[in-house]
């Protein structure tokens, strides 16, 4: 049995990756870029100002965003679940940006009695991501990262053929995106019109605002100056979402142990970990391929890296970790008067084995009974702990008359699960 306290060991947290960027936005009219998809570091304002108003701000409309006074902070319910401020250094990071986060912000700031300090403009530009492929050789494998960019080099200089068909070929039926015929300089466009572009000079054919369907296989036919076929190349284009910023998640299992998660938007995204640098062995962490999730065992502590890939792309976030408690502080009285004060790691039942040991235990005389433990030092007492309080005290109880009623093994040792 596993008993699991969803206590959040995590710290604090940075995540980096192609899809991330920042941006100091302390200037009046500054643009800043984030790719579509990824994540944005907005530096606000210089760290000393505490009092300020974060808004979208479109002619006409504006919508607060963000708002902080006295150390109060208040995020709008439309962008919350991926947006964090950063009181300390006053920088403002939103998560798997949207098209729609493309707009004029407006920034206003405070002095401490209230009047008006500065109000400045940023512009954000949202972007899909660009990628690049040789696309030369017979049969070249290129992705695309959804929504964004591709350039397909389909050959060196396509200025040196007399004619061109480039199509895509599903199941047979084709589809011609571009032609090119060198005397009458005649370049077709179709059906994708508004999304193609072809560079003659460099043979480089650039598809903007990609979307899944555009993923398939295409083919260039060129052809001699009588119109016959020369020869047919092939290549396949794969769209795939980019992956997004990770997310990582901690509970701590009984003895210690701490399963960690870490989860990532995109497609087919593949997960690899390190531990202050160095790649997690096999016995640190059995993994669980599947589902993203590792296990560490007890005692580990440090800088954990969770990186996540795809063919597009790779993000990476990266946690300070504290080991899982594998120890509850029992401090109790018998009713013989002997008293029972220890670390323990069971007592008495399997599922009472949780706590922390974070602090040197505290030496209060404690009435009969009564099972202290310490400490959760600051993270508070969740249902759980209070639930496992009672179970603790509840089963002491049981030890204790059992012990009376046999008169026999003493309660810790019979009870004990072998640990
Ligand atoms: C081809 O030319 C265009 C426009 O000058 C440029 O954007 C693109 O990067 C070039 N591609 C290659 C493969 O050189
Ligand atoms: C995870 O993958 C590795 C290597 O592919 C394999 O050795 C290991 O048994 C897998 N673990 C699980 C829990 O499937
Ligand atoms: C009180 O009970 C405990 C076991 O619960 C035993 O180990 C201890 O010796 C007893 N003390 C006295 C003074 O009888």
């Amino acid at each position: 049995m596993e008993a699991v306290f969803g206590l959040l060991v995590m710290i604090a947290g940075v995540s980096h990756g192609m899809l991330t960027s920042s941006c100091d936005a302390r200037e009046d009219g500054c643009q800043c870029y984030g790719a579509l998809g990824g994540t944005v570091y907005l530096q606000l304002t210089d760290t000393t100002v505490s009092e300020l108003t974060f808004k979208k701000d479109p002619t006409g409309v504006t919508t607060e965003i963000l708002r902080m006074r006295r150390n109060k902070m208040i995020i709008a319910d439309s962008i919350k679940a991926r947006s964090e401020f950063f009181m300390n250094n006053k920088t403002f990071r939103m998560d798997n940006t949207e098209r729609t986060d493309s707009d004029e912000y407006l920034l206003e700031t405070f002095h401490s009695n209230g009047s008006s300090m500065a109000t400045r403009r940023l512009h954000l530009f949202i972007e899909g991501l660009e990628t690049s492929c040789d696309a030369r050789e017979d049969g070249s494998q290129c992705y695309g990262a959804l929504g964004g960019t591709v350039y397909l080099q389909l050959m060196t200089d396509a200025t040196r053929y007399d004619e061109l068909s480039f199509y895509k070929d599903s199941t047979g039926a084709k589809t011609e995106i571009l032609k090119m015929k060198k005397g009458k300089r005649v370049i077709t466009y179709t059906p994708i019109i508004d999304r193609v572009h072809f560079f003659i000079n460099n043979g480089t054919f650039r598809l903007n605002n990609t979307r899944r369907n555009d993923s398939g296989e295409y083919l260039l036919t060129k052809y001699d100056s009588e119109g016959k076929s020369s020869g047919t190349r092939g290549l396949q284009l794969f769209i795939e979402a980019p992956v997004s910023s990770p997310q990582l998640s901690s509970e701590c299992l009984s003895h210690g142990e701490m399963r960690v998660s870490c989860s990532s938007e995109g497609d087919g995204p593949q997960y690899s970990w390190t531990l202050d640098g160095q790649t997690l062995s096999n016995t640190d962490a059995p993994p669980d391929n599947k589902t993203n999730t590792i296990t560490l065992k007890k005692g580990l502590s440090g800088d954990l890296t969770c990186t996540v890939r795809n063919n597009i792309n790779r993000n990476t976030v990266s946690r300070r970790i504290s080991h899982c408690p594998g120890l509850i502080y029992v401090n109790c009285t018998l009713s013989n008067g002997t008293k029972i004060s220890e670390w323990v790691i069971t007592l008495c039942v399997e599922s009472a084995t949780v706590a922390t040991v974070t602090e040197a235990p505290t030496s209060k005389t404690s009435t009969e009974h009564s099972v202290e433990i310490s400490s959760w030092a600051g993270s508070g007492f969740n249902v759980f702990v209070y639930f496992q309080l009672a179970e603790v005290f509840i089963l002491l109880t049981i030890c204790l008359g059992s012990y009376l009623f046999y008169k026999k093994k003493t309660c810790p040792q019979e009870q004990d699960d072998g640990e």
